[in-house]
């Protein structure tokens, strides 16, 4: 459960639709379907693994993981592009939470009821051209998050968020009944389901794969942590099926509420970051209490949020702690660079995106990258086997081979056809 609160984020309910809607829907959902099963789960599982063994964080982790399976100490670059790729994602994190923040204080006022489609959609540019009001959302939402770590009860907090997030599931589904009552279904899910692959080009498909790995919280360490967590007697493949399946659920509903909503409205799929906030205000506005329910709903998403930016800068923090310096010095100079790339990609959309593209596109599927090759070709099937050791022998060696052949392969074929090297 704890997994699964770092995993559910902004990257379900905000950032899947945005891209779904940029990259032309279906054959895009499918590749990112495709990525989460034959490179995501197994990686995950390797990534847990790791994790669970050395009760580390990911630098010390992967130290000790090469130490036992007789490996270079280099695999510890793992962990470090890892602390780096996390405070990375928080940059702008931080300020898509704050978003979602303005969102409970204008759904608190009222803001946006009783006003046409068009005017509520437009209300998210208004927000946008004003730098101020974000940062002022942006050093909130980061100063909570430090407040949390600084505390080091990051893990009481998992345990407050798990019983939230049913509460945001449940809410999900109302608007899903709102948008299947009130919104163009059909054309929204033919939107989502319906794979034409004339529009997938390899850009899309990296940003496919890119997004399996940002929304599992895969390939840069937080999951490692989480593992460390674990108890030895727990099945690894297990809470790695439920997180990925509760994952995807999510981020699929988020898709079925948003774009009926933007067909039945007359609004742009491929509009961008902004979407969430331009169609779920539009279907508050015309909700019965949808203040009050808007109020709730993104108050939710922002704990959401919460719960996976403290599992993005936590990693970090253990680090330096292991080092010798005080948990507050630590998080009080992480917070602080976060900050600051907060505030540049709040006034430059070119370090937002490249921000994002950088961390989810490349730095996350290189890690990915990486562990399944350690797991699989360094670890070696016996001390792997012995870890994961609750499923039967075929299951297991079906797994295995994924991790050490098709993970990598289909990894390395992504970056490639990206790159322009193939076809
Ligand atoms: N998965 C989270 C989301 O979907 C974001 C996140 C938290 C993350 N920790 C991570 C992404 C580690 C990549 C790596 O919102």
């Amino acid at each position: 459960m704890a997994t699964t609160g770092a995993a559910v984020g902004l990257g379900n309910i905000w950032k899947f639709p945005y891209i779904a809607g940029e990259n032309g829907g279906g054959a895009f959902v499918l590749m990112y379907l495709l990525c989460i099963v034959l490179l995501g789960i197994p990686i995950m599982i390797a990534e847990v693994m790791l994790g669970r063994r050395a009760r580390e964080n990911p630098i010390h982790a992967m130290l000790k993981n090469s130490r036992d399976a007789g490996a270079s100490k280099a695999w510890a670059f793992i962990g470090a592009m890892g602390v780096a790729c996390g405070m990375m994602i928080l940059m702008y994190y931080s300020v898509v939470a704050g978003w979602s923040l303005e969102y409970v204080w204008q759904s608190m006022q009222g803001s946006y009821m009783d006003k046409s489609a068009t005017e509520v959609a437009a209300g998210f540019g208004v927000l946008a051209s004003n730098p101020e009001r974000q940062l002022l959302w942006h050093s909130l939402f980061l100063l909570l998050t430090a407040i949390i770590v600084g505390l080091g009860v990051t893990r009481g907090i998992g345990t407050a968020v798990d019983n939230l997030m049913p509460l945001l599931f449940v809410l999900l589904l109302v608007l899903l009944g709102y948008s299947i009552r009130n919104g163009n279904f059909e054309l929204g899910f033919n939107f989502l389901f319906n794979a034409d692959f004339s529009k997938l080009t390899g850009d899309a498909i990296l940003i496919a794969m890119g997004h399996a790995f940002f929304t599992l919280s895969l390939g840069m360490g937080t999951v490692m942590v989480y593992g460390s967590y674990m108890p030895k007697n727990s099945s690894i493949p297990r809470a790695v099926l439920a997180v990925a399946f509760l994952d995807t659920i999510i981020a699929l509903i988020a898709g079925l509420i948003i774009f009926p909503l933007v067909f039945a409205s007359g609004l742009e799929p491929g509009s961008g970051p902004g979407l969430l906030f331009e169609t779920l205000p539009i279907a508050f506005s015309g909700m019965w209490n949808g203040s009050i329910f808007g109020t709730v709903f993104f108050i939710l998403v922002s704990i959401a949020a919460l719960s996976s930016s403290i599992s993005l800068i936590e990693p970090g923090i253990a680090w330096l702690e292991k080092t010798g310096i005080s948990r507050l010095f630590a998080t009080c100079g992480l917070g602080l660079i976060c900050w600051l790339g907060g505030v540049a990609s709040i006034y430059s959309s070119a370090v937002f995106d490249t921000l994002d593209y950088a961390t989810a596109n490349v730095m996350l599927p290189l890690g990915g990258l990486l562990i399944a090759i350690f797991v699989g070709w360094k670890m070696g099937y016996t001390r792997v086997r012995k870890e994961i050791s609750d499923i039967p022998a075929l299951l297991f060696n079906i797994m295995f081979i994924t991790l050490r052949f098709i993970a990598p392969i289909g990894v390395i074929i992504i970056f490639a056809h990206s790159l322009g090297f193939i076809a």
